[in-house]
Formats: structure tokens, C-alpha cells, sequence
């Protein structure tokens, strides 16, 4: 339909502005892609040495898909969902950077708080708990994105489980070179500078 449309473009519109790589170069700080794993997410702008730009990063990637989910959902209600999958393929998948783009877990947090502030909490807990005991951001993330069609199950929200098991598949897949990384022993940590 119409409304459905209109809310999956919204939300791949929203989903693939491109903040870290923005920030970074508004800082000064040169081309993300040309630094660390090349990533455009907070991590990896975490690695530029400045916690301010990440920290702007990884909120400005989750209220962009909070945004459209709640934008979808007051100008066509019914329609967050789709905002939702849009939000993440356009981080995902920028066409204004020939596609390539992020890894999507600060995106997938914004999105599940507009969708389900339940789940949204048990991810953000999986997600700092795992970041904080083994200091492994792409560990952390691909469990929290696992952790989300679980907990919508599990929180009254089976509904979202299918769609949210998809938005896992896409993260993992997404994190194909750290989990080579993960293989070879050598996925660099957060917190002991590395840059
Ligand atoms: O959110 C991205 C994170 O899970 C991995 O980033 O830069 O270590 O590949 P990076």
C-alpha cells in the first residue's frame, strides 16, 4: 500500500544519513573509511581518540531510527514497522555511499525504542553488559541484535519477533569481517587505544 511505502522511504531516507562519517569530517578528523575497520559507526569513530564525536555518533544513529519510526507511526499509523526495516537498510546500505555503510547496532537500538521500549531495554542491558565484561564491541552488538526477536517474544510482542530475527540476520552478516577477525584472534578491543 501507499502508507507502507511512504514509511519504508522515510525510514531509508533517515537511516542512511551517515553521522559518524559526517562528524568526523566536520571534525576535522579526515575520512572514518580510512581509518581502523574502515567502519562508519560510533566504535570505530571511538578510534579517532575522541569519545565526544563516538558518543554523538552512537546517539545520533539510534534516534535517527527512532525518528522514523515515530514519524512513520504519527503521519501513518500502523506504519512504524516498515519505517523501521527501511531505517535499518539505510544505514546498512546507503546509496550515497554506494551502498556501503554501517553495522547497525546503534540503529537497531533507536529502532526498538520507537517500536517496543521493552526490548529496547533488554538490548541496551545485553549490549553494555557484554561491552563491559569482554570489551568487544562487535561481540556485544551481534549478541544484543540476537537478544531482540527473543525478547519480543518473550515481552508480549511475538508479532515483532519475525521481523526482528531478519534485522538480526542482516547485523551478523553485516559483521562478516569482524567474525573472520573474531577467528583469527585478531578483533582489536574498546578501551585500550589501538587506533
Ligand atoms: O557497531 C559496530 C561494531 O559492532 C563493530 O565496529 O568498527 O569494530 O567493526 P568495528
Amino acid at each position: 500500500s501507499t502508507p507502507m511505502l511512504l514509511a519504508i522511504a522515510l525510514g531509508y531516507l533517515l537511516g542512511s544519513i551517515p553521522f559518524g562519517l559526517v562528524l568526523t569530517r566536520l571534525s576535522g578528523r579526515g575520512d572514518i573509511r580510512d581509518i581502523g575497520s574502515g567502519n562508519i559507526g560510533a566504535t570505530n569513530v571511538l578510534r579517532t581518540g575522541s569519545k565526544g564525536l563516538a558518543a554523538a555518533t552512537l546517539i545520533l544513529d539510534a534516534l535517527k531510527g527512532t525518528a522514523a519510526v515515530l514519524l512513520a507511526e504519527l503521519l501513518w499509523p500502523g506504519s512504524g514497522r516498515y519505517a523501521a526495516a527501511g531505517a535499518l537498510v539505510g544505514h546498512l546500505y546507503p546509496v550515497w555511499l554506494r551502498f556501503k555503510g554501517g553495522k547497525g547496532v546503534a540503529t537497531l537500538l533507536g529502532i526498538l525504542l520507537g517500536l517496543a521500549w521493552p526490548v529496547a531495554a533488554i538490548y541496551a542491558a545485553v549490549w553494555i553488559g557484554l561491552l563491559l565484561i569482554l570489551r568487544i564491541s562487535s561481540v556485544a552488538g551481534m549478541v544484543a541484535a540476537v537478544s531482540a526477536p527473543i525478547a519480543a517474544s518473550l515481552l508480549g510482542r511475538p508479532d515483532l519477533t519475525l521481523m526482528l530475527a531478519g534485522f538480526a540476520l542482516l547485523v551478523v552478516y553485516k559483521h562478516r569481517e569482524n567474525i573472520a577477525r573474531l577467528a583469527a584472534g585478531t578483533e582489536p578491543r574498546v578501551g585500550r587505544s589501538r587506533a
